[in-house]
């Protein structure tokens, strides 16, 4: 089949698997940066463009959206699929992905165990926030943080207000999360593919650091996932209609709680750490995704 990966770079670790991974099992592969994508609307238009000229069609779209490209990225996706490409993840489960706080309720909706959090955007009601969420030390967050930056601790309510007063200022939304001490400092990432959990590992912070990020010096082992913590994982990727999809769970004592679930995931960390071939998963499914989307067209 033939495939397309819009992604900024070639030579990026994922992006440069998934083209290997592709080559491999036959495809035939180009890599797209999503920026030089035009859309149109004129008589008789595809609908997109590369710079000027129409697209090809492709039988399978694997997005690569950074953070710093959601907007654009998630137009470009949106356009793709009206353009009749087979795209996985889709533009609407992307946004949804992106956004922390409407993720986690819509995942907590369908029965998603998830930490209590609320995010306001003025400091009326901020005490009765903070009770609602359990108190101090209470985790704070920036709708727009990636790679643990934007994750703070607050150990007190006056700190709590001072940061958000600061926040505020700077016209951020500020968003509370009841501190989950039992994760010590630890998470789970879940690599779904298709409805099926295709790796795991376990990331630890350093010492004095309650942030698992590999970013943040986190070190990640490989974990097999208990029945419950896998049921998570796939209802959390089916809660926001992810194909493809890391979910980032929080073991609270045995109790698996989602903190977020990201919608580009990376390969370069947990494949190394569990020596599974990702890779070659995301494009066997894509296979099935399209040849599915296909019959569906055709029928
Ligand atoms: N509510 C929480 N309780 C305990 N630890 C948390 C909580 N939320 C996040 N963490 C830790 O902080 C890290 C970064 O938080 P996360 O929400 O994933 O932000 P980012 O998008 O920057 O990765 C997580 O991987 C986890 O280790
Ligand atoms: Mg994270």
């Amino acid at each position: 089949m033939r495939l397309l990966v819009l992604s900024r770079n070639a030579s990026l670790y994922s992006t440069a698997r998934l083209i290997r991974a592709a080559r491999a099992r036959g495809h035939e592969v180009d890599v797209l940066d999503p920026v030089r994508l035009q859309f149109a609307a004129l008589p008789k238009s595809p609908g997109v463009l590369v710079l000027g000229k129409p697209l090809v069609h492709y039988d399978a779209v694997l997005p690569r959206i950074g953070a710093s490209l959601t907007a654009f990225g998630a137009t470009a996706v949106a356009a793709l699929e009206e353009a009749g490409h087979a795209v996985l993840n889709g533009s609407a489960s992307i946004l949804l992905a992106r956004d922390k706080v409407r993720s986690l309720q819509r995942m907590a909706k369908d029965r998603v165990g998830v930490p209590r959090t609320i995010a306001l955007r003025s400091l009326g009601g901020l005490k009765d926030a903070l009770a609602l969420v359990g108190g101090c030390p209470v985790v704070v967050k920036l709708q727009n943080g990636t790679q643990g930056v934007g994750t703070m601790l607050a150990d007190s309510e006056k700190s709590l207000v001072s940061l958000c007063e600061t926040l505020s200022a700077l016209g951020q939304q500020v968003i509370l999360q009841e501190f989950v001490k039992a994760a010590r400092g630890s998470d789970i990432r879940a690599f779904v593919v298709g409805g099926r959990v295709v790796a795991a590992m376990r990331r630890t912070a350093p010492p004095g650091e309650f942030r698992s990020n590999i970013h943040r010096g986190g070190s990640g082992e490989s974990v097999k996932l208990s029945r419950r913590f896998t049921a998570t994982a796939l209802r959390a990727a089916r809660a926001l209609d992810l194909e493809v999809a890391g979910v980032d769970i929080l073991d609270a004592d045995g109790t698996p709680l989602v903190i977020e679930v990201n919608c580009s995931p990376g390969l370069e960390g947990i494949e190394q750490v569990t020596q599974v071939d990702i890779a070659s998963a995301v494009i066997v499914h894509a296979e099935a995704y399209a040849s599915k989307r296909r019959r569906r067209t055709k029928g």
